[in-house]
């Protein structure tokens, strides 16, 4: 590896991709050459990073060639067609898409979780999936404390999960809206603000689980190296823009109060307890949106298990962030 690394984005553009800019800068990551890659629709363009203009290149077979780190977050299909082309390259990459994730020969990473599993790779390290990544984060610490047998889990998902195009149809909704004017419908083929439904992924005949659902379920599992443990995800999209809430029922092996609860999710990486019962004041997706944490509130016993046994939670966090752009930035970090 070279040192400074040289690093390539492929998806560049996309709403993922500038939050790797953003996070390049602000965390002062040095790099050699910055290699911005994406379709031929925005080659040519120019990104100005650290007082130099970076030219967007479209991606091709020969895009790899010197490339140390290669940052992928432009959709599965792109990543099974180009990570093995950037990794046979000589790159490391870190794919932000689900192709590699159950990929037995592929760690599936979060740093706070599982950073050992980063020296396993074979050229690809999968970045798990955004609502994995916010309810993971925080329940990690009362797993391994007193193990978690079962979650039961509803997901309040933004609209950057869909990308920078659903982010924009938000925004646009809500100024047709204001003018009165017919709403705009594209990504989501329906009225997204003043509204919410099912995750907009295809749903399972047999299980009647859809794939985000399914991806938490499976991810979990992968990341807390515990083929036990039982999850039941219901993903909903709501008109947020960028960050991801969850409402989150443990039950637990062992006993654990409300107290020893709070206090292990207090003192974990990547977690910031925010839980005012006298103010009502939780986490929020504004307030963790551009935040690096997974805010956790309505942190208290489940009143309908034996004492001890059940756990609620409310947790927010960034999607473009910690859900994706983040963890990825953290897992080349930990490369160097
Ligand atoms: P482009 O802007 O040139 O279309 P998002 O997840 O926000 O929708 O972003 C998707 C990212 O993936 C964008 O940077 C987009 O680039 C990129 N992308 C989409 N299709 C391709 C492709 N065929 N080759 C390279 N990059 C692509």
């Amino acid at each position: 590896m070279n040192n400074p690394p040289n690093i390539a984005i492929v998806g560049a553009t996309g709403a993922v991709g500038q939050e790797f800019l953003r996070l390049i800068n602000e965390r002062d990551l040095s790099f050699g050459e910055l290699r911005l890659l994406a379709s031929a629709r925005s080659a040519g363009r120019t990104i100005r990073l650290k007082d130099q203009n970076h030219t967007i290149i479209e991606l091709s077979e020969n895009s790899f060639t010197g490339i140390d780190i290669a940052l992928f977050s432009a959709s599965g299909r792109i990543s099974r067609q180009y990570a093995p082309i950037a990794a046979q390259a000589g790159a490391v990459v870190v794919d932000n898409s689900s192709a590699f994730r159950m990929d037995p020969k592929t760690p599936l990473v979060i740093p706070e979780i599982n950073p050992q599993e980063i020296a396993n790779h074979n050229g690809i390290i999968a970045n798990p999936n955004c609502s994995t990544i916010v309810m993971t984060v925080p329940i990690w610490p009362i797993h391994q404390q007193v193990g978690v047998e079962r979650v039961v889990v509803a997901t309040y998902q933004a609209a950057s999960g869909a990308g920078a195009a659903a982010m924009d149809e938000l925004a646009q909704q809500a100024r047709d809206w204001a003018a009165g004017d017919p709403i705009t419908q594209d990504v989501f083929d329906r009225q997204y603000i003043w509204n919410l439904f099912s995750h907009n992924s295809s749903i399972d005949p047999d299980t009647g689980y859809n794939e985000e659902e399914t991806k938490m379920i499976f991810e979990t599992r992968k990341l807390f190296a515990d083929p036990e443990i039982n999850v039941s995800p219901t993903c909903v999209r709501v008109p947020v823009l960028r960050a991801h809430s969850e409402a989150i029922n443990l039950t637990l092996k062992q006993p654990l109060s409300e107290e020893d609860a709070r206090d292990l999710m207090a003192s974990a990486p990547g977690v910031q307890v925010i839980d005012d019962r006298e103010r009502n004041r939780h986490p929020e997706p504004l307030m963790a949106s551009d935040q690096d944490d997974i805010f956790v509130g309505r942190i208290r016993s489940d009143a309908g298990q034996p004492e001890g046994l059940g756990l609620e939670l409310f947790v927010s966090g960034d999607q473009i962030r910690k859900g994706a752009a983040l963890n990825a930035i953290q897992i080349a970090e930990l490369l160097l």
